[in-house]
């Protein structure tokens, strides 16, 4: 039985709606009217609220500043078909974000702060969830560290907000990306499976060396040998090798995605073999020039399904089998859309319909 939340509401006065333009929307640019906010003190969740999106006035002493006590989440809500909302396997974001907390030694959520949370923000903005072909409102919860001490210790106070930004696609073409076999995003034991902010502050120099290059993306690869990869930079890898989806076993170092856990389910609703395991970058350009390897994707709730067109390694580019011949992703990634906006019955318990 989940408590009913008690949450004060403070409306704008000034709705930006109007101002804008739903046929051009970037990735998280622009915010919607209002925000979800709770605060962690004295061993407690506590000042639930809906507020307009602006400001947070804070010290530039909190910890999640100095010391990067920092984590998030990303999860998207649609307009079905029917009219109704629903948020794509919220339920996974939360158990998530509770094990990203238990690895920064952060408090985790109760369940009906974080659901009822990002439901009330939802039903506020209901009009700036996008409608247009592959748009959704795109929702980023956070929770830092705000105790304002300089002491290297877990903070005791924290804020948890959720935001919501209409979003089109994360990526609009097949991407070139480049196989990094000299910096490391994750390594054995370190924080690589939490949403934390630091594995992306980690991965900023790389990224922007290897756009330097005119990569899109990269694909991170094990911390010990640079043999196998990982995942790549906000979304999981997959490949068709052989007729089979092939994609890295989750561990420490790679973080458990809610779209690659998706793609793997219906796959084999359609009858088609996953392999998780280890995936060596070997047997990726072997199967590239033997014509075994016939698809390569990033799947992730921003990214979506997205094509990998193009791999660089070692100072060589490989293009891949064109997109459209590329059965297996176009199908699955048209079978999820199917879902998410509620074209079809959601015969998964999928969609958590507001
Ligand atoms: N890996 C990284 C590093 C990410 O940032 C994301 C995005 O959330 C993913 C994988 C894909 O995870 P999900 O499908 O849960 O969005
Ligand atoms: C997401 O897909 O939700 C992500 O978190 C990726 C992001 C870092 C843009």
């Amino acid at each position: 039985m989940i408590d009913t939340l008690t949450i004060n509401t403070t409306l704008t006065s000034h709705s930006r709606l109007a101002e804008i333009d739903f046929d051009h929307l970037q990735f998280g640019k622009i915010f919607s009217d209002h925000m979800f906010m709770a605060d962690y003190e004295g061993g407690e969740w506590k000042n639930f609220q809906i507020l307009p999106y602006g400001p947070i006035p804070m010290s530039p002493a909190i910890s999640a500043l100095h010391y990067g006590q920092a984590i998030f989440e990303g999860m998207k809500a649609y307009r079905l078909h029917d009219g109704n909302i629903s948020v794509f396997r919220a339920d996974k974001n939360f158990e998530r974000f509770n094990i990203s907390a238990a690895r920064m030694a952060m408090p985790t959520i109760p369940e009906e702060i974080f659901m009822q949370g990002i439901a009330a923000l939802i039903q506020t903005d209901a009009a700036w969830i996008p409608t247009g072909e592959n748009t959704s409102l795109y929702l980023r919860p956070v929770m830092f560290a705000t105790d304002t001490s300089l002491g290297v210790r877990a903070s005791d106070t924290y804020k948890f907000v959720v935001l919501a930004t209409p979003a089109g696609p994360y990526y609009n073409k097949a991407l070139k990306v480049k196989i990094e076999t000299h910096f490391t995003r994750a390594n054995q034991g370190g924080v690589g499976y939490a949403k934390t902010a630091g594995n992306y502050a980690r991965s900023l120099h790389p990224f922007s060396e290897a756009q330097k290059e005119g990569f899109d993306q990269l694909i991170w690869t094990d911390a010990q040998t640079h043999q196998y990869v990982e995942e790549s930079g906000a979304a999981n890898l997959m490949f068709v090798i052989d007729g089979k989806i092939v994609t890295a076993a989750t561990g420490d170092t790679i973080l458990n995605g809610v779209t690659r856990r998706t793609i793997i389910e219906l796959a084999e609703k359609n009858g088609i073999v996953v392999e998780e395991r280890k995936v060596s970058i070997a047997e990726i350009i072997a199967g590239i020039q033997s014509g075994a390897l016939t698809e390569a994707f990033a799947v992730g709730t921003a990214a979506t399904v997205t094509q990998i067109g193009e791999i660089g390694y070692e100072q060589k580019l490989y293009t891949l089998n064109p997109v459209e011949n590329r059965t297996i992703s176009i199908k699955l990634a048209s079978q999820l859309n199917e879902i998410r906006y509620g074209l079809v019955p959601d015969e998964f318990g999928w969609n958590w319909i507001l």
